[in-house]
């Protein structure tokens, strides 16, 4: 009896620990302000499933939108030609960078088409600039005086108007990018003077406006810019970042970047981004992005950008279909005129690439890398698999239409296996292993109009082996 009862009395202490555990733990994982403990953080399963997000650089620079996003250093940091030049013949004596910041009125801007247009787009994130190097919040930050959206130009809470019309109109998840330093602000200038030794600037900007955003707009993404300035110790990133995954509105779903100071491009933080464009071609363990823009030399709106610097929409599905089979997200960027129009090239892109992700979102959503990437034999030929089935399928992806038979390499068949075209309301595809490794691949005249999609076409074979 005793025993029984003692017994009884382990079981049921041992139930309230596993209980209690349970309950409490994903709440008392508390991470240290060091990467050895933040870097452990398991990324929120959203952003990968997700695959597919829409960047978004919109400011003051918006204003003389030549060159770049980066017209004000051009201009009067690096003093290059074209922007020194331009100002010249086209402004007068005098006038200053800040000048531009009346002219930015936003006054075709229209959050909910913004949000209806990332919609059918495919996309499930965005990212949009909250401030850029120039230093002028879209928002009206407490710690931006006279230079915000709400003090000038706009008049308007930007960032508020856009998270409230996605999270109304949309199930996409709420993005915002932020810029750690800023090129010509005093206190940055002085605090860099002195070799970073003081952090006035860190102290009365970037963390303020970084709690600010979290606590006023809840983002679900913090993408950080602006890390080869000074290192993370400098920045205070590490004590940021820690708030944001233990104690912050958004500690259960947040992702962050990886640019957060010296040298942490590619080795801490969330999803890595390394470089611009980053696409390596081959599979990277650690999740990472391919932040890349429409306009090829531009992230913000450009007046005279030329057809030419527009990527193709083959080359935008080539983008999306390599990223995602070597486990990137693609985050695919456009600039708004300081009108607030999203121009109808860029707008012809994203609805272009959310008509092909309406027929062949299944090979990209929610898939994962497959043992290979592309093929071994047939060039243009990028894998996925989808993991919600078992067993898995796998997704060829078809950056070409084949003439004749198509030869894949790379995936081992089963008696079971069918091929079909995704999209496709025919039949299934004959085969045979008549090479070995891999398959041959009957490809039958389609007739244009039954084609599913205009630029790369997806394969799906089931009970692959390997
Ligand atoms: C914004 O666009 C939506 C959708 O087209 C429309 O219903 C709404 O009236 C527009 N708002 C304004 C202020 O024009
Ligand atoms: C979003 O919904 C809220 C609550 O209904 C409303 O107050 C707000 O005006 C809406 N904003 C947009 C941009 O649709
Ligand atoms: C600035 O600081 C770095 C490291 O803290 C040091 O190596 C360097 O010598 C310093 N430079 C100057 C000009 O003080
Ligand atoms: C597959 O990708 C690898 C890595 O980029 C490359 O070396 C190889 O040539 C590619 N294979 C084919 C058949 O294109
Ligand atoms: C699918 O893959 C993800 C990422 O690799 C993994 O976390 C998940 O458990 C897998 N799901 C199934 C059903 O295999
Ligand atoms: C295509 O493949 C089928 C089946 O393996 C084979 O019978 C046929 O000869 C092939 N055709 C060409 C043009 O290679």
């Amino acid at each position: 009896m005793a025993i029984a009862w003692s017994f009884r009395d382990v079981t049921i202490q041992l139930s309230c620990l596993v209980l209690t555990c349970l309950v409490v733990s994903c709440h008392t994982v508390r991470y240290q302000p060091t990467w050895e403990s933040l870097d452990t953080r398991p990324l929120p399963d959203w952003y990968d499933e997700a695959k597919f997000g829409i960047f978004i650089h919109w400011g003051v620079f918006s204003v003389p939108s030549y060159v770049s996003e980066w017209f004000w250093w051009d201009w009067q940091g690096a003093r290059e030609k074209k922007a020194v030049h331009f100002m010249q013949e086209n402004y007068p004596p005098g006038f200053t960078y800040a000048d531009f910041a009346s002219q930015f009125k936003a006054e075709f801007f229209n959050a909910t088409q913004w949000a209806q247009l990332f919609h059918e787009a495919g996309a499930r994130y965005i990212v949009f600039v909250s401030k850029h190097v120039e230093g002028f919040t879209n928002w009206p930050s407490k710690y931006s005086w006279n230079w915000n959206s709400l003090d000038v130009g706009p008049k308007r809470d930007l960032v508020g108007e856009l998270a409230s019309a996605i999270r109304n109109n949309t199930d996409i998840r709420f993005g915002l990018y932020h810029c750690l330093y800023e090129w010509f602000n005093p206190l940055f200038l002085q605090d860099k003077a002195n070799n970073f030794t003081t952090q006035n600037f860190v102290n009365a900007k970037t963390m303020p406006e970084l709690y600010e955003l979290v606590n006023t707009y809840r983002p679900d993404i913090i993408w950080s810019d602006g890390p080869t300035e000074a290192d993370d110790l400098y920045w205070k990133s590490k004590d940021f970042i820690a708030w944001l995954y233990n104690d912050s509105p958004v500690r259960d779903t947040v992702v962050i970047n990886d640019r957060w100071g010296l040298g942490d491009a590619c080795y801490h933080g969330g999803f890595y981004t390394c470089t611009d464009r980053y696409n390596p071609g081959y599979l990277v363990e650690h999740k990472w992005e391919n932040a890349m823009s429409v306009d090829r030399k531009s992230w913000g709106y450009r007046r005279d950008t030329n057809i030419n610097d527009v990527l193709t929409i083959e080359q935008l599905i080539t983008q999306l279909i390599t990223t995602v089979s070597t486990n990137g997200n693609l985050l695919m960027n456009v600039g708004p005129g300081s009108d607030g129009v999203i121009k109808p090239i860029y707008q012809e892109r994203l609805l272009q690439v959310g008509s092909w992700l309406k027929v062949n979102g299944e090979a990209i959503y929610g898939s994962r890398p497959w043992t290979y990437q592309n093929d071994t034999i047939t060039e243009g030929v990028w894998y996925t698999q989808n993991n919600k089935t078992q067993p898995a399928v796998i997704y060829a992806h078809l950056l070409f239409w084949p003439r004749t038979n198509l030869t894949l390499g790379a995936p081992v068949p089963s008696v079971k296996t069918t091929v079909t075209l995704i999209g496709y309301a025919g039949s299934a595809f004959q085969w045979s292993t008549h090479t070995t490794p891999g398959l041959q691949i009957v490809v039958p005249n389609i007739h244009m109009s039954d084609m599913p999609c205009q630029w790369a076409w997806v394969l799906k074979l089931t009970d692959i082996l390997n």
